[in-house]
């Protein structure tokens, strides 16, 4: 997808693919924008959570589209405020709800009406009143200057069409010493028509920017103690589950598919993001 795409078409069509994402999830599986490739619960088993799984609703699990698990060794304490950014049916959500407890706050905001539903199913299923969830943007948070204490994501900034404004978006939220904990896909050296691709993109692969280039992101807009770990280089099958079945729905043909494949095994990777703000 080329830069000058007009940033309101970038998020419609992404937020689209993932109306559609939730829909094959509850009916199948999926993992970031793919469908049918990934049993239902194993996307998330992938992205890093294990007995977690068991403490939420069902369909929480089933249509997570994380490529981490941001919540895990994150510093966090009871009475604190989560925001997740992108936070789609809500996994996430609710496993910071267990960790700030009834006495702390979190928030989560996405653009996609169907995501939204979704999540407040989840949420009032498990009972919980302080998870509260914001329609909205990631490059103009509906969310108040310095009210976080942690800030996390999950495979989202990468399908962001502006990612300087979301990090400084970032900045803004964060209360002075609060943290950021974001997993998220990374790539380098991507072939120009992978970039261009729509479906890629909407697959977290096309948008994706090198692991310099986010910790520079987050650097320019103020973030300080800036540290990447937890990276998991995807192997040809994963990259099949991850980027594959999305193709294969959208009629690209057979060879254009594998061959899309093999130009990125090895250049695409999961990352966790750490920072602060001082
Ligand atoms: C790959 S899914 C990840 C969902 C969730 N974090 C998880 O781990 O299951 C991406 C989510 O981000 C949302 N999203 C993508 N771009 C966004 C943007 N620019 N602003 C707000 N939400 C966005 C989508 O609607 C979708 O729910």
């Amino acid at each position: 997808m080329s830069d000058t795409k007009n940033p309101n078409d970038v998020r419609d069509q992404v937020s689209r693919a993932y109306a559609t994402a939730l829909k094959a999830s509850e009916e199948g599986g999926s993992c970031c924008g793919s469908k049918k490739t990934v049993p239902a619960g194993m996307a998330a088993k992938l992205a890093g959570y294990e007995a977690e799984l068991d403490s939420v609703p069902e369909g929480a699990a089933k249509s997570s589209f994380g490529c981490g698990n941001p919540l895990a060794f994150a510093e966090v304490e009871e009475g604190q405020t989560v925001l997740d950014l992108g936070s789609g049916a809500g996994l996430d959500l609710l496993l910071a709800r267990q960790k700030v407890g009834a006495s702390g706050k979190v928030i989560g905001v996405d653009m996609t009406d169907e995501m939204i539903e979704a999540a407040r199913r989840n949420v009032t299923e498990a009972g919980y009143d302080n998870v509260e969830l914001r329609k909205g943007v990631i490059e103009a948070l509906p969310v108040e200057d310095a009210s976080v204490d942690l800030l996390i994501s999950n495979c989202v900034i990468n399908l962001s069409p502006d990612k300087p404004a979301v990090f400084r978006e970032i900045a803004r939220v964060l209360k002075p010493g609060g943290r950021v904990s974001v997993s998220d896909i990374v790539a380098e050296e991507l072939p120009q028509w992978v970039r261009e691709h729509a479906a890629a993109y909407s697959a977290c692969i096309g948008g994706a920017i090198s692991e310099q280039e986010y910790v520079a992101g987050l650097e320019a807009a103020g973030l300080t103690e800036v540290e990447v770990s937890e990276r998991l280089v995807y192997d040809e099958c994963q990259l099949q589950g991850v980027v594959g079945s999305d193709l294969d729905a959208l009629g690209v043909p057979r060879e254009q598919l594998e061959a899309g494949v093999a130009a990125v095994v090895g250049k695409v990777w999961s990352a966790k993001f750490q920072a602060r703000k001082s």
